[in-house]
Formats: structure tokens, sequence, C-alpha cells
């Protein structure tokens, strides 16, 4: 594994050209499979303000909203085009119990939500708000049921109160207001089982996941996808047991992988970093791809058709949290590079992910918005999903790089890992491709610190007559959005490529830690 390492970055390195310029081979006559839009998943959980504050300020708030929605946020995320949201977690999942969150409010049940801090939930956010919200914002909803602390029956019953026509469930739900039902199709059986949602072996989870599948029903023509709680980084035995032992009953394994900035010793504060955190934490970032890799080849022993594609249903930067909040973090230009390097590996994938979320939609860890109080930011995270938009459901197109300068950062944090390096090599540059109604995209990252980067497009199969584009770009990359300046970085037009009239190709400059889509046609 390390020669490979050693092998991969040596060539790179190698290949960076006398006056380090990139090329970028777009590959437009060998197009791929499509870039399934739930790659641009989100994911919300009962953790912070992530639901109360960030999505939800109830109905009586001063705060201008929908039915409780706060109606900021409601537009920024019908903007984004939000394809599917994962709730109520994450480890509260395993903690929920769903009948305490429907009927009327003060009759609710109280709880404790013990995962998070140890506050109390007085369960105004339920089922139908949720569902609700979905259907405001036009996404699918991706339910996680509780298998760590919840029964077969309880889990069962969700599923015919979400989707039946008639029976028991289908009256209760008639009685809390909802004539229709949701048609839920992604459901999540338990969250992380192997730690916060059970601390079971794979054996046993896999025993566990087929018998709750047996009762998770299709009704009402809905036909459920069921979506095993995967493993988590490097923990290739849990994948294959599951394929082993699973298989088929399930319709996706998931996997969870976070860019945290401390695993051995404390985490990393969110906007003051050097120079080595930064080329570091794009590089763990990037550590993603090869994790990927060993899950697909086992996956792909059990099932050579591919028929059970992986989720990565949580992803994203951890930091320090601020203090007195439950991981509530800022996010920088820095956090964006690891958003779009993160779904330029989707892309490379996306024959096998089929869907993934980035945790969480709103104040907690990565996320898309900061509120507070009535105020409202969109972080850069934001605008690379914004940014990245075209890529939704377009036909991935393969592109290869020539001269990438290679970044070794020492791993000390994480050479106890098996699975890492002493030092972490980092491509300083990232690109994807896709293709939808004869426009082609290309989204390039320069990961380099202090210094632009030039480029030159090369594109084959596709001749350019028209070439636009967009830019995401801050002075520098520790730069980030407040309340007091919330427009400080934001999508911008970028109208400084050109196609050379001779080759044909595309010429641009791409500032330091900025990332550019350009719009060929
Ligand atoms: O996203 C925060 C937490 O991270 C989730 O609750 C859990 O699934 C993961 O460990």
């Amino acid at each position: 594994m390390k020669k490979v390492f050693f092998l991969l970055s040596l060539t790179a390195a190698l290949s960076v050209s006398a006056k380090n310029e990139v090329t970028v081979n777009v590959h437009a006559d060998k197009p791929g499979a499509t870039i399934n839009k739930n790659i641009y998943g989100q994911f919300s959980e009962h953790l912070g303000t992530c639901i109360y504050g960030g999505l939800w300020v109830g109905p009586d708030s001063k705060i201008s909203n929908t039915n409780g929605y706060r109606n900021d946020v409601l537009n920024a995320l019908k903007e984004l085009e939000v394809p599917v949201m994962r709730w109520p977690g994450g480890c509260y999942a395993d903690e929920y119990h769903w009948m305490d969150g429907i009927g009327p409010k003060e009759d609710r049940p109280v709880m404790v939500n013990n995962n998070w801090g140890g506050i109390v939930e007085d369960n105004s956010f339920g089922t139908h708000e949720f569902l609700n919200l979905c259907e405001l914002i036009g996404c699918e909803p991706y339910i996680s049921l509780n298998v760590g602390s919840g029964s077969v029956e309880e889990a069962a019953k969700w599923i015919e109160y979400m989707n039946a026509a008639d029976g028991p469930m289908a009256k209760l739900r008639k009685q809390n207001g909802r004539e229709e039902p949701w048609h839920v199709k992604y459901i999540g059986i338990g969250n992380e089982a192997w730690g916060c949602g059970g601390n079971m072996l794979p054996e046993y989870y896999s025993d566990i996941f087929r018998r709750y599948q047996t009762y998770c029903r299709d009704f009402n023509g809905t036909q459920l996808f069921k979506i095993a709680s995967g493993a988590t980084d490097y923990d290739y035995e849990w994948t294959e047991v599951l394929m082993k032992k699973v298989g088929s009953m399930m319709n996706a394994v998931s996997l969870h992988y976070y860019t945290v900035s401390g695993w051995v010793g404390p985490k990393k504060p969110a906007l003051d970093f050097t120079e080595e955190d930064f080329y570091w934490c794009l590089g763990k970032c990037l550590g993603i791809e090869p994790v990927i890799q060993k899950h697909l080849a086992i996956m792909s022993k059990y099932d050579p058709e591919h028929k059970t594609p992986l989720l990565v249903d949580e992803w994203g930067t951890w930091w320090e949290p601020e203090p007195g909040t439950q991981l509530y973090q800022q996010s920088t230009m820095r956090d964006a590079l690891v958003a779009s390097l993160s779904l330029d590996v989707f892309h490379k994938y996306c024959d096998r992910i089929q869907m993934t979320n980035i945790a969480q939609v709103a104040n907690v860890l990565q996320s898309m918005i900061l509120t507070k109080d009535d105020k409202m930011v969109l972080t850069p995270t934001y605008w690379i999903f914004d940014m990245y938009k075209p890529h939704m459901d377009a036909t991935y197109i393969p592109t290869d790089l020539e001269g990438v300068e290679v970044k070794l950062t020492p791993n000390e944090r994480y050479a106890a890992n098996p699975d890492e390096t002493a030092t972490r090599p980092l491509p300083l540059f990232s690109s994807t491709a896709s293709k939808k109604n004869g426009k082609l995209h290309i989204s390039m990252s320069n990961v380099k610190l202090n210094e632009a980067q030039s480029v030159t497009v090369k594109l084959d199969g596709m001749k350019a007559k028209k070439v636009t584009g967009k830019i995401l770009t801050s002075g520098k990359a520790s730069d980030y959005n407040t309340f007091e300046k919330p427009d400080k970085i934001k999508l911008a037009d970028f109208d400084k490529a050109r196609i050379d009239k001779k080759t044909g190709d595309l010429i641009l400059e791409i500032p330091a830690a900025s990332i550019v889509t350009l719009e060929v046609e």
C-alpha cells in the first residue's frame, strides 16, 4: 500500500511541467455513467441547532417563517435543489421514538437527547414536520430507523404511518392532519450500528438487518430502498460480513468518512490553521478515495454485477466545536475545497456511488447554512454545492491531468492506522466534468494555498464555441462569511477563460485556493 502511494506521488511529481502549467484532458468522447443527483444529498439531525433554530423556529416565532420553517433557510435550500435529506440522525436516530413526535404538540412527550449534550428535546419537530419540509423543498426524505433502542414493531409501524393508504397507522396519520401518504422510499436500517447505534458486531447486525427488513413493507406502490448501516472509514471487515450475510436483502450499503482534524489527539480549530494543517486536511479529505476503492472491491466480490450501490451517507469536515456548542463550526475556503475535492471523487465512482449526505445541512459540522437568531449565512460549502448543480443527473465525462504538483505532508496524527502513510500525498489540482443537454461543465480546484494555477483544457470529442464560468474565490483560504459580512464569499461570474483560436483549447488561470466551473457549448 505504502509503495503504491509513493509511486503514485512520484509519477505525479515527475510530470510537473517547467512552467508549472496543468493540462486537463477532457474525454467528452468517452462518456461514463450518470452522476446521480442524490450525491448532492443533505443530512439533518437533532443535534445542536441543526433542527431547532436552523430549520425550524415554530409558527409563533418572530423570525419570518412558513408553518414554522425559517423562510430564509427554506429559500436557500430550494435554490440549492437539494435532492434528498436524511433525518432524524445520526446517533440520535437510535434513541428516537417516532410516536413521541406526532399529534398535538402539547401532548408530545419530552426526552433527553443523550447523544448531544443531554438537552431536553420537546419533540415539536417530528415526522410531519420533517416530511412536510421535504415536500416544501422538493427533496426526497431518507428516514433512519431506530434499531439500537427501538423495536421491529415500532419501525414497521412508522413505515406504515408514512406510506400506507389505509389501515390503523394511516388512520392515525389522517387524524393528525395528513390525508395522503408521503411515499417515503429511502429507509436506513440503523445508523453506525458498530458504535452509537448499538455497538454491534457485523455478524449480529447482519442478522438484525435481515430481521428488520422483513417487516419494512412496501405500501401503496412505494417500493422501499433499504440501506444497511455501513462501515466507518477503514473497517473493511464490516463491509465484508454485510455483503456475505445480508447480500441482496439490502438495496445499498452506507459508509461514513469524515475529514476529522484530530483522531489521535484533540481536534483542530476551524479557522486558525497553518499551511501544514491546510495541506494535511485536504490530503485527509482525498484519503476517501482509496477507502472507497477498498470497500467497492469487497462489494464486487459478492456482487459482481454491482447491483448494490455504496452510499456515503455522512461526510465532511469535523473541527473543534465552538465553545459551548454541539458541533457548531465555521466554514472557510478550506472547507469549500474539501467539498469540491470530495464531490470530484464521488463523481469518479458514480457508477457505484448513488447517494451521499454531507454532515450537516445547518449549524452542525460542514454546514451549508449557519443561523443566529433571525440572521443567516451561506457558507463557502453552500456555494460549492450551488456551483456544482449542473453536474446533478448529468453524464460523467472522464478527465485526466498532466503537470500536477504533489505536496507531501507529515501524517503522524494518523500514522497509527494501518491504512495510512507516514506522509500524506496531495495532488494540488483536481477536476471533474459532465455533460447535460449538450453543455459540458468542467469544475477545477486549485489546491495551492498561495499560488495561482495556469490551466489548459484540451477537449476530446467536442469543439468549444462558447465558454462561460463561475468562480468561488477569496483573498485567503481562511476567509469565511460572518453574520456581519455574509457576502464576503459568494459565487461570481468568471469570464477569464478564453478559447485558443488555433488549438481550440481553453486557457485560464485559477487563483490560489479557488474553484472554477466552466460551461462549454
Ligand atoms: O454527524 C454527527 C455524528 O457523526 C452522527 O450523529 C453520527 O452518525 C456520526 O458519528
